[in-house]
């Protein structure tokens, strides 16, 4: 019994109060993700009028734009208990069995990282998905047998950085898949803004935008940011945020002005400086910059991609005319040795 407790609670230990306070809890207040978001309502809204459980979700995207936050959301507007878990952490098969077991008809079992479960703890998960059905094996070798425990229909919502490293039988199984994208500075603007009301501090439009623009388009990071300008307009005993405290705590914080933070710079200043602005291997750029490949792959990579700072050719990662500009380094000079990348 501890053990199941241990894995339901996973999660919950680095949620702290600011977290939850400024985490939506109603569709209409997840700001952005509109698609995805009128797609969710459509099919929440049917499945109460069949009285039926929603059909399993999959979301995917970078880390901190609301995977986490939705799967929250989706149980709350169903009216449903939500009990979370995270790959990784389900080692046994009997650690999922334990979890389903605790199902009630219609919750949501909302697993983390789940491109990070073992493959054969995903295998109970497939008949559970489909037939709300348990199949479990007991005893051993020469004398074992399977069963079968029904179990109450329930709605999977899984999250992963990467969809690609979900096994299509696992993938197959979700009848509705959302895929988050980065947010516009006016939707990163808005959130702030809202996390300031909720905090009960005012900020000026301008200085939430600025906030909104350094922030990597990332919700997770406006609020990590807004945390600390609050906490320099508070010692500045200002009484609202205004733009130039704002401005002045960023720069202190040595975030610039297109919210790339160490990692991406350092990636950008190694892919122009050690290999010549690229073509270069993903694994030679992470080793290069001491960073684990998924990290480069699924969080540092996305964003530089759709910021137009890099892009992804056959032969390697190339640097664009925007990261040398960025970074001040003249490309000419290199020009002669990248210009081949006509694939
Ligand atoms: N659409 C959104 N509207 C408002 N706040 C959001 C939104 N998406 C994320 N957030 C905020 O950003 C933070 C990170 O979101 P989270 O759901 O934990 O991201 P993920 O699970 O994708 O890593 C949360 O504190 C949440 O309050
Ligand atoms: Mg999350």
């Amino acid at each position: 019994m501890k053990e199941k407790e241990n894995i339901l609670d996973k999660n919950k230990t680095t949620v702290d109060e600011f977290e939850n306070n400024i985490r939506p809890s109603k569709l209409d207040d997840y700001v952005g993700q509109d698609d995805v978001k009128e797609n969710i309502r459509v099919f929440i809204e049917a499945a109460k009028m069949r009285n039926e459980s929603l059909d399993h979700v999959l979301l995917y995207g970078p880390p901190g734009l609301g995977k986490t936050t939705l799967a929250h959301i989706i149980a709350n507007e169903l009216g449903v208990n939500i009990k979370t878990a995270s790959g990784p952490a389900i080692e046994k098969s009997g650690d999922l069995a334990a979890i389903l077991s605790t199902l009630e008809p219609g919750d949501v079992l909302f697993i983390d990282e789940i491109h990070r479960m073992p493959r054969f703890v995903e295998e109970i998960l497939y008949p559970a998905m489909e037939d709300f059905q348990l199949d479990i094996i007991i005893g051993n070798d020469g004398n074992s047998k399977s069963i079968k425990i029904n179990l109450p229909p329930f709605t999977l919502v899984g999250a992963t950085t990467r969809s690609g490293d979900l096994s299509s039988p696992l993938r197959d199984r979700f009848g509705i898949i959302c895929k988050l994208n980065y947010y516009t500075n006016e939707e990163l603007a808005s959130i702030v803004k809202r996390t300031s009301r909720i905090m009960g501090v005012s900020i000026d439009d301008d200085a939430a935008l600025e906030l909104a623009k350094r922030s990597r388009k990332t919700p997770r990071i406006a609020n990590r940011l807004y945390k600390r300008v609050r906490d320099f307009a508070l010692v500045a005993k200002d009484e609202k945020i205004t733009l130039d405290i704002t401005k002045k705590a960023l720069d202190r914080l040595k975030v610039d002005n297109y919210g790339l933070d160490e990692i991406d710079i350092e990636y950008l200043s190694s892919l122009i400086q050690k290999f010549n602005g690229g073509p270069v291997g993903l694994e030679t750029i992470a080793t290069s910059i001491g960073e684990e490949v998924t990290t480069v792959e699924d969080v540092v990579e996305p964003f530089l991609l759709q910021e137009g700072f890099i892009k992804r050719t056959r032969s390697g990662r190339i640097a664009t005319e925007k990261s040398y500009a960025h970074l001040g380094i003249n490309h000419s000079y290199t020009l002669f040795d990248t210009v081949e990348n006509n694939e």
